[in-house]
Order: C-alpha cells, then sequence, then structure tokens
C-alpha cells in the first residue's frame, strides 16, 4: 500500500529510545522529513546515522528536556523554523515511576502529569495553528494502559490525555487533523527492560499477554505510520492498543 507519505514534515518527540525511535525511523523510511527530540544528543545523532543509511531524508535534531517551563511552546517554535512546517506531531516521551506510596510528596504526581501529559498537550497546541493553515495534520499520542493496578503517576496522566485527545479530535477535525493515542501494551524498551527482571516478563508474558511474549517497538511502530498517513484520514478520536492481548476489558 503506498501511505502516500513521502515528502511530509514530522516532529517527534522521545525519538532517542524505544518507541518514539522505531516510529521516527518508520516515518523516515516512507521518505518523511523528520525533527527528532530527545535530551540524549548523542542516540539522536545515531538514529539520524541509521535514518541517512536506509536512504530516508537527513533529519533535525533538537536536544531538549519537556519539563521545564515553556519547553513545549521552545520546542514547536525551533521545530517550525527547522521544518518550515509540521504536517505530522508524534507525542512519544514520556514515561512511568514504580507505584506510589498513599503519602508519596505532591512533586511525585506533579511531575509524571507534567511529562506525560501537560507538556504533551501543550507541545500539540503551539503546533496546531500551522496544522490549521494548511487544514491538514496528524497527532499521534503514545499513551498507556488504562488499567490502574496501584498508585501509578502515569495512569492518571495517560487517563487525562485521551479525554483530552478526544475533545482535540472533536474540535479539529473540520480542519483535516486527526489526533488518536495508541495504548502501548509492554513494548520492549530501555524503562521496560529498567523496571521489569527477564523472569518477571517471562513470567508475565506466559500468564498474562496471550500472544505469549513482549512486543517490539517496531510492532507499533507500523499502526504509528498508518495513522500518520493520509490513508487514515477517517480515524480519529481513538485510542487504540497494541499490546499483544494484554488489555482485559472488550470496549
Ligand atoms: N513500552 C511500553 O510498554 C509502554 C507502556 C505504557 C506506556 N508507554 C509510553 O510510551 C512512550 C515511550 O516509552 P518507551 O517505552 O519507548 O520508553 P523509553 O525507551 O524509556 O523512551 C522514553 C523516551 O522519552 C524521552 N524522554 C523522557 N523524559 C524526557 C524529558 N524530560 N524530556 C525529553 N524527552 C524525554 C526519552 O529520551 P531522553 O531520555 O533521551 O530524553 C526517550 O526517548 C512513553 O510515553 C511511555 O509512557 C510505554
Amino acid at each position: 500500500m503506498d501511505l502516500q507519505l513521502k515528502g511530509k514534515t514530522a516532529l517527534v518527540t522521545g525519538a532517542s529510545m524505544g518507541i518514539g525511535r522505531a516510529i521516527a525511523k518508520g516515518l523516515a523510511g516512507e521518505g518523511v522529513k523528520l525533527c527528532i527530540a530527545a535530551r540524549r544528543k548523542d542516540l539522536l545523532e545515531e538514529l539520524a546515522r541509521e535514518i541517512a543509511g536506509i536512504g530516508g531524508p537527513q533529519p533535525d535534531i533538537i536536544e531538549a528536556d519537556v519539563m521545564p517551563e515553556g519547553a513545549a511552546e521552545r520546542l514547536a517554535a525551533e521545530a517550525y523554523k527547522r521544518l518550515g512546517h509540521i504536517d505530522i506531531l508524534v507525542n512519544s516521551a514520556g514515561g512511568s515511576q514504580p507505584a506510589l506510596p498513599v503519602d508519596a510528596p505532591e512533586s511525585k504526581w506533579m511531575e509524571s502529569m507534567m511529562l506525560n501529559f501537560i507538556r504533551v498537550r501543550q507541545l500539540t497546541h503551539a503546533t496546531l495553528p500551522g496544522m490549521i493553515e494548511r487544514r491538514w495534520g496528524r497527532v499521534i499520542n503514545i499513551s498507556g494502559k488504562s488499567e490502574p493496578e496501584r498508585l501509578i503517576a502515569a495512569t492518571p496522566a495517560k487517563a487525562a490525555v485521551h479525554a483530552w485527545s478526544k475533545g482535540l479530535s472533536r474540535e479539529v477535525g473540520k480542519h483535516g487533523i486527526t489526533v488518536n493515542c495508541i495504548q502501548p501494551g509492554r513494548i520492549m524498551s530501555e524503562q521496560i527492560r529498567r523496571k521489569y527482571s527477564p523472569e518477571f516478563r517471562a513470567k508475565q508474558s506466559a500468564e498474562e499477554i496471550p500472544v505469549g511474549r513482549y512486543g517490539e517497538p517496531e510492532e507499533l511502530a507500523s499502526l504509528a505510520v498508518f495513522l500518520a498517513s493520509p490513508v487514515a484520514c477517517y480515524i480519529t478520536g481513538a485510542v487504540l492498543p497494541v499490546d499483544g492481548g494484554l488489555r482485559r476489558f472488550a470496549f
């Protein structure tokens, strides 16, 4: 299938590792000109070399921490400067920490809300005016599974992403812009390797994941690339799991 992505532009956050990196590579493989952003410049440079190696357009690198005040707006402005316009925004920067006790300091909750929701919303809103002007755009948010097993601060932040995305999709559909969320379920990445031992992963794969293993970032990236394409113009306001069947509820 021709995804009609050649010549489009994209800003991908969290592109230094894991899911964001795989999506960046997938888009570049379809001829998308990228701005790749994260804190670790050396990893972004390595990705840029890999993209050049597969014949993709040379990506622009933006070394940026999204946490400081105003970081989202600065990142959007820098990406506009480098790319001229932004057709596709992939929000993949994020992460979760171990479960919190009920008396955890407020800062732990605020930190997760800032990284996983507030900066995502701010970056998207700063990117949207150009998309609205050009009457075309794609916003893809990498969220998380919404089953709150314990007090994990990222869970309500990701739920906020789902609720905001839905509202936004209803607002900007008339401008040719779609907004979707992908819920990764145990996709092998830096944070997953850090949090779950090989023994835990094997046990969970056998007991809870119908396909019997953790997924690879590329297995999620293929959906993101499809959603980013003009071909996916009628899919918006959706929350789509890529989790090997881990999620237990049907709706
Ligand atoms: N893998 C899963 O199964 C899973 C499950 C649920 C949700 N998710 C979500 O999927 C997304 C991607 O995660 P991943 O699993 O691919 O994790 P990962 O390999 O740890 O990648 C996280 C990415 O986010 C970037 N990042 C983190 N904090 C940042 C900051 N303050 N400023 C700028 N960039 C920052 C990291 O880059 P630098 O460190 O270089 O800045 C990195 O590129 C996240 O939003 C995560 O919450 C993943």
